[in-house]
């Protein structure tokens, strides 16, 4: 395998609203984001994907750009973004954007000029049809309701998969596709390490518009249906990597819902689309077409099945980018880990996993501290679009309120929302302001302060699995070594090898509360990190605590 730049580094995700506040506004913002840096220095970060900061209305905070090239004022100025990249890169890390290019905002000039004259060139950035036809096809948006909505003033209708505010772009027009390149390489010239790419896989429509099997009652059909029938976007995504990636041998991480299985080597293979693209597959695990309310609660072992299915998937191909979380998921301690089974030393286990398997691991602000869900009392605390869609949605299968909230509150976006916990005191030391959305009030217990300075915090445990990946003596083996799975049949045993013809690398976890035992590899080894005080080793087996993790290094090693 070529090797790349970005192979052996750890990322960090920042949702600059909620990330840290530098004027008082209740509202996270770039120069928060410089004044962090040595923190995430200490961390061991190189990689910082910023969620949108370019300007926009926020219908979904951000993802909806009204103008590419301009920062939204409530995150600062163009300077500032230019300073962060530059301070960043004294650190030596490198900054992503994120590229939001499915739809833009409504609010953006080229939709505004459709408006306008929807026969002229800019109606063509979009899909508009006669609205005296009805409906051209029963696409449900992923915010709820059809796609469709009528363009104002107008005798045309537009397609928003997303937010009626989110038209999306026609990306079969080539002149939207030189627009959109234009603005990717004036960003790469700036310095940018790369991009997380948004919503990509949607940026090809399966053509001409037609209906598909109904899924609920309100007569629609989820987009997935369509998905399944478009063909060609890799021509596009070569194209786009062609024109502008490429030549600055930039890093990008794709999100990537509904590939086809046979697809992952054209999107994350050598000369992939890609560099890597997030595994979701346990984010998705359980969920429902019905909706949120109908999600299936995940299981240990399920959780250990979704993660041996991706590493063996990628294994010959190339690099998933792992995630627990992220801003559009509720928090992964409070998803992965049975409800009362929270604490420091699950969560660590959970780290452990994550930062242990194959790929490049992608960590969301708060989870190196171990942030949790939020106790939601009403649905009026919840800004989120998605979230207010899937309460309705529930509302209308006949859920109680209560039921409803409590529904959503388990999937929530704004679980991962909320502002960042820095310390023990007014909103949680994120801003001096009215925060835009409540703080945890667990921040008395989980901030960063109070964990930077103790050697058993969670963060303490993601600084030396960081350290342990990026370590001289192992750092070949855990970014290229295999990934064997061991035990994989001891019921909540997740463990397995990373293995390569120097090393043999053993990660065991015990996903569960009651100690188990599970028995040894090898006959000698050394403990490399150990997410509690003792290993209680014995005759070829170690006995393992409720939810202890170990990595060892075994001396002889175990069969390839
Ligand atoms: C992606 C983003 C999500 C956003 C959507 C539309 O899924 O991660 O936050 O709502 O795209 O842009
Ligand atoms: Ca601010």
């Amino acid at each position: 395998m070529k090797k790349k730049w970005w192979h052996d580094k750890v990322a960090y995700q920042i949702y600059p609203k909620s990330f840290y506040d530098t004027n008082g506004d209740g509202i996270g913002d770039i120069r928060g984001i410089i004044e962090k840096l040595d923190y995430l220095e200490d961390l061991g970060i190189d990689i910082l994907w910023i969620s949108p900061v370019y300007l926009s209305p926020f219908a979904d905070q951000g993802y909806d750009i009204a103008d590419y090239y301009q920062i939204d004022p409530r995150f600062g100025t163009m300077k500032d973004m230019d300073e962060l990249i530059a301070k960043a890169g004294s650190r030596g890390i490198r900054i992503l954007m994120d590229l939001v290019v499915n739809h833009c905002s409504d609010e953006h000039e080229w939709f505004q000029k459709a408006i306008a004259d929807p026969d002229g060139k800019y109606g063509k950035y979009f899909y508009l049809e006669d609205a005296k036809n009805g409906l051209p096809c029963n696409w449900r948006s992923y915010f709820g309701g059809p796609c469709w909505d009528a363009l104002p003033g107008t005798d045309k209708i537009y397609l928003h998969v997303f937010h009626k505010k989110q038209p999306d772009l026609n990306w079969e027009n080539p002149e939207v596709r030189e627009e959109i390149y234009k603005n990717i390489n004036w960003w790469l010239q700036k310095g940018l390490g790369g991009f997380r790419i948004d919503a990509i896989i949607n940026i090809k429509k399966a053509l001409p518009f037609k209906n598909y099997a109904p899924d609920r009652e309100d007569g629609l059909s989820s987009i997935n249906h369509m998905l399944e029938e478009a063909e060609g976007i890799g021509v596009f995504l070569e194209e786009m990597k062609h024109r502008t990636f490429e030549k600055y041998d930039a890093f990008t991480v794709g999100e990537v819902f509904n590939a086809k299985p046979d697809e992952l080597a054209d999107f994350i293979g050598e000369n992939g689309h890609f560099s890597t693209m997030f595994d979701f597959r346990s984010t998705c695990f359980g969920s429902s077409p019905k909706g949120w309310y109908d999600s299936l609660p995940i299981t240990p072992e399920d959780y250990k099945n979704c993660c041996f299915e991706s590493q063996a998937e990628a294994a010959d191909i190339g690099f998933y980018a792992n995630v627990i979380e992220n801003h559009d998921e509720p928090r992964g301690v409070s998803h992965y880990l049975p409800e009362g089974e929270v604490n420091d030393t699950s969560k660590k286990m959970l780290a452990t996993i994550s930062l242990m398997l194959r790929g490049i691991p992608f960590i969301y602000q708060g989870q190196e501290l171990g942030m949790e869900n939020m106790a939601f009392s009403s649905i009026d605390e919840i800004d989120d679009v998605n979230t207010k869609n899937e309460y309705k949605t529930a509302l209308d299968a006949g859920l109680s309120e209560e039921d409803a909230l409590k529904a959503v509150s388990r999937y929530s976006r704004d679980n991962a929302r909320t502002p960042m916990q820095w310390t023990d005191g007014p909103n949680a030391g994120f801003t001096t302001g009215k925060p835009w959305l409540l703080v945890n009030p667990n921040h008395v217990s989980i901030n960063a302060a109070a964990q930077v300075k103790d050697p058993a915090s969670v963060y303490t445990y993601y600084k030396k699995l960081i350290a342990l990946r990026k370590n001289e003596d192992y750092k070949q083996t855990l970014v290229y070594g295999k990934t064997v799975p061991y035990l994989k049949e001891q019921k909540n045993i997740l463990s397995f090898f990373r293995q390569d013809e120097h090393q043999t690398l053993l990660v065991a976890a015990n996903f569960q509360s009651k100690p188990q035992s599970i028995k040894l590899p090898c006959s000698n080894y050394r403990v490399l990190l150990n997410n509690c005080d003792q290993i209680a080793a014995d005759h070829g087996s170690v006995l393992l605590e409720g939810y202890q993790a170990v990595i060892l290094e075994c001396s002889a090693p175990a069969p390839l």
